[in-house]
């Protein structure tokens, strides 16, 4: 191809920044200038410039990559740094964390990482910039990133936490809380290298097949693969999800098996008497609302869908248009559900589904930027509303009724500890074994080791999935 790339004299070529890498600094800027998602400005950018294929792909894993690997390159960069790591332009700081990953992280040679960092950093930033860069690159380059680690956190007398945190690129404080939730899981803490790994490998596509809508059939016709636990789930091996016939239309749509066996669960739980209605409390934008409405549909029963934002409310409309059976959606705050209940303004519930809204720290694989915008202290905010929609489900559901308590967030300060809080010192309110729900819904299918205490834990390492949690309650 003969563009004008390809007669350029070399000086000048070098001069210029590839096209995937001014992408990928592209998306680093919006994340970081506007608290923008990359997985939403990614594809964009990609249109907007046209690039596909191996451009394409290279583009989103400089991103991505560099997103994910933030909190280790940083470490690096500092050491090789004579100023403040904070002192730095961002921009110039987004140039040597992409070029920190490209050496750290890739198979691209040391000096393609450099000259192409160098030639980025001029074009956007100018050339004195590109000086720093150049210079500081190299030093990267001294190194492997074990090296590096080796001389950040030496293992010896250094606390293994710490040195997690580095060499996977979490916050520290991800890396206690993940620990915590491990062990009270059943599980050996001398695991959490594994859990903090997988968060570092992007998630498969997995697709739901829509019951009373799609078949699991039309999915494998189409090329993906049978999920490992749901029976509507499928895997995608790659390309865009949105280009199936079955997911535009939505007879399928795109979501994580652990998000399913949730849904799937609280419809399999055992609850007394007939039922007419089942709550999704907050539902945007609708996956496991989709999956419920055609379960609903199948016992003739009347789903309702939540969720306090208008917006997401329409998602949920979106997600349900041309689901079967009846079902409405509507906007309103979850926590006046139980008084309404409790005052007859709205019959009480057979079933609540409470996807409580939460640090999202289960499904970090999906969220490149994720792990850096989350503080303790949104674990605290969230614990009080998520404190309130659990006691609002619980007046809202009839006796014999049933309540599935989820998150996408193995943090105890989300799930056990605001499930031991709300149901303390009530006895209008017990425990439903969600290990023997499980083996109701599976059998020998079912994922091991994800059910400790009666409550559900998924791994990402151990189940591929996210780490999604689930709590079933029963009035008494
Ligand atoms: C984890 S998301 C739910 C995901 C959804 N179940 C799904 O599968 O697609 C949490 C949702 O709770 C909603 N939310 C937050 N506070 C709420 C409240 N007080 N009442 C109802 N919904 C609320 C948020 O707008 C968000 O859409």
């Amino acid at each position: 191809m003969s563009g004008p790339a390809g007669r350029a004299r070399p000086s000048a070529r070098a001069r210029r920044a590839d096209p995937a890498r001014r992408a990928g600094f592209d998306v680093l800027r919006a994340v970081g200038e506007r608290d923008a998602y990359a997985n939403l400005v990614m594809p964009a950018v990609l249109r907007e410039r046209g690039l596909h294929g191996r451009d394409a792909a290279l583009a989103t894993e400089l991103a991505y990559g560099t997103l994910r690997g933030q909190g280790s390159y940083d470490a690096v960069l500092a050491e090789c740094l004579d100023r403040p790591i904070d002192a730095l332009d961002p921009g110039v700081l987004d140039v040597l964390r992409m070029g920190a990953h490209q050496l750290l992280a890739t198979r691209i040679p040391a000096h393609a990482a450099v000259s192409t960092s160098v030639a980025l950093a001029r074009e956007v930033l100018g050339s004195g910039p590109a000086g720093l860069v150049n210079a500081v690159l190299r030093r990267v380059a001294e190194h492997d990133l074990t090296g590096w680690l080796d001389r950040l956190v030496p293992e010896p007398g250094t606390d293994p936490d710490t040195r997690l945190a580095v060499a996977t690129s979490h916050p520290a404080w991800v890396v206690r809380a993940f620990r915590d939730a491990l062990v009270a899981g059943g599980r050996d803490r001398d695991e959490l290298a594994a859990l903090l790994a997988a968060d570092n490998v992007p998630a498969a596509v997995t697709l739901v097949a829509r019951p009373g809508r799609g078949e699991l059939a039309e999915l494998l016709a189409a090329g993906a693969a049978p999920g490992r636990w749901s029976p509507y789930a499928a895997v995608l091996a790659g390309g865009d999800p949105a280009a199936l016939p079955a997911v535009a239309a939505g007879r399928a749509g795109v979501q994580d098996e652990g998000s399913q066996l949730v849904a799937l669960l609280l419809a399999t739980a055992e609850v007394s008497g007939t039922e007419q209605r089942w709550v999704d409390l907050c539902a945007g934008p609708g996956g496991k609302a989709a999956l419920l409405a055609g379960l609903a549909a199948q016992r003739g029963v009347e789903l309702e869908a939540v969720d306090v934002s208008g917006h997401r409310a329409e998602l949920v409309r979106r997600a349900l248009a041309g689901a079967p059976g009846r079902w409405q959606v509507r906007t309103g705050d979850g926590r006046e559900l139980g008084p309404a209940v409790a005052d007859g303004q709205h019959p009480p519930v057979d079933r609540v589904l409470l996807d409580a809204p939460c640090t999202g720290l289960g499904a970090l694989r999906r969220r490149p930027e994720a792990r850096w915008r989350r503080s303790p202290s949104d674990v605290a905010a969230l614990g009080r509303l998520q404190r309130g929609l659990l006691t609002s489900a619980l007046q809202a559901v009839r006796p014999g009724g049933v309540v599935g308590y989820a998150t996408c967030s193995p943090h105890l300060g989300e799930t056990r500890l605001v499930i031991e809080d709300v149901t303390a010192g009530r006895d209008d309110v017990e425990p439903v074994d969600v290990g023997q729900v499980l083996d109701r819904l599976l059998g020998a299918g079912a994922p091991a080791g994800a059910v400790t205490g009666g409550y559900l834990q998924l791994w990402p390492d151990r189940h591929g999935t996210d780490a999604m949690f689930l709590a079933l309650l029963r009035r008494r």
